[in-house]
């Protein structure tokens, strides 16, 4: 199947503090330079947020990953649990469509959605509420015909059985999740056979089924509140007014893995810039360098898109503190710059940096710049 990003988009996407939190504990999982694997839970946390993943939100992801935004959007039109196009404001509902539920009657699940929902899969109801799709395989066969919607599985469907979760769902009411034919599990039909006494007995529900009661929140989209991340493996020691960081701990790095063709250096070690002790490679030609930055201070080079906190430590340490000195650069020089990024190898020719330097050092302002300025850019300092 083509999958495309939508033909309307919104302006921009920022995770909320609470998700943004979530999100960089899952990045301070991985190694220095690693960063780029924390790509599928941001985009799916990007997701649940909004419903759905805009191509803000998956350049956002890719920025605060260092990631080609390429390399994002190939994770995002490659898997189909994320959804490109909007969602209903109350759920999205997924039916199995694979043998076994086939068999069973999804035939009139689907029937059922397209005359309450939209006559074709991916379009938004007329009331905004639902949208839905089929999908293969869930791996409840045994409790086929079944949908999933929202966190949890609805098992032993009948098109009168979603009608009425669907209605239920559209006045605010969270049905309960599970076999909806009376069975516990996924017992055969006439009841169990061995087990049939002992751990469960006298409970109406199943382990599962009744953990989702209990939450209640079967289509609540997870916005970061639900409850406190714990990252013990974290240093949060700056968050405690602690000086004494650990200094075992991972920090958030910006686009370490990305080589000079745009491609993660995964299958190589990569070495973070500030510890490269190598002598500088002597490609192009070095461009006029400062010992400081000049009166007023140095300028604020991540408003250039590609350009994080290490990365403007590392044109810090080379001598560049000024779009101007950016924007003057020459063929020659940039190449010089591009071999001397190390780690980043290439990035100032792939992001443009001389064009954008130029706009920034006139006063003018990028798309980029802007959002910086509106604080919508994650920055680790
Ligand atoms: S065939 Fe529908 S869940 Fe497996």
């Amino acid at each position: 199947m083509l999958r495309r990003l939508h033909h309307e988009q919104p302006e921009s996407f920022a995770f909320t503090p609470a998700n943004m939190d979530w999100a960089e504990a899952q990045i301070s999982k991985y190694p220095e330079g690693r960063q780029a694997s924390a790509i599928i839970p941001l985009l799916w946390r990007a997701q649940e947020q909004e419903g759905w993943l805009s191509r803000p939100a998956i350049e956002y992801v890719a920025d605060m990953l260092g990631m080609a935004h390429i390399r994002a959007l190939e994770v995002a039109t490659f898997y189909f649990m994320f959804q490109l196009q909007p969602v209903g404001a109350v759920a999205h509902v997924q039916i199995c469509g694979t043998t076994s539920c086939m068999i069973c009657g999804a035939g009139e699940l689907m029937e059922v959605c397209k005359a309450k929902i939209a006559a074709k899969p991916h379009e938004v109801s007329a009331d905004g509420k639902f949208s839905w799709e089929e999908v293969e395989c869930l791996g409840a066969c045994s409790n086929a015909p079944m949908a999933q919607i929202g966190k949890d599985y609805y098992e032993d469907l009948t098109g009168e059985k979603l009608a009425e979760i669907l209605d239920a769902m559209a006045a605010g009411n969270v049905p309960t999740p599970g076999p909806q034919n009376g069975r516990f599990g996924s017992e055969p039909l006439g009841g169990p056979v061995v087990l049939t006494e002992g751990a469960g007995e006298g409970e109406k529900l199943n382990a599962s089924v009744a953990l989702a009661t209990e939450i209640g929140d079967t289509i609540k989209r997870i916005d970061g509140t639900e409850v406190p991340l714990r990252a013990p493996w974290r240093d949060r020691s700056d968050e405690k007014g602690d000086a004494t960081p650990d200094t075992h701990a991972p920090k958030l790095s910006e686009g370490a893995p990305v080589d000079e063709t745009g491609i993660d250096k995964r299958e190589a070690p990569v070495t973070p810039a500030a510890e490269v002790k190598s002598e500088p490679a002597t490609e192009g030609r070095k461009p006029e360098t400062l010992a400081a930055p000049l009166e007023g201070g140095a300028d604020n080079l991540k408003m250039i898109k590609g350009v994080g906190p290490k990365l403007e430590e590392l044109l810090h340490s080379l001598g560049f503190f000024h779009f101007a000195q950016i924007a003057s650069w020459t063929e020659e020089e940039l190449a010089w710059v591009d071999a001397n990024l190390e780690g980043f190898k290439g990035r100032a020719s792939r992001d443009a940096w001389v064009a954008q330097a130029k706009t920034l050092a006139e006063g003018g302002e990028t798309e980029f710049s802007s959002r910086v300025e509106k604080g919508e850019v994650y920055d680790e300092d």
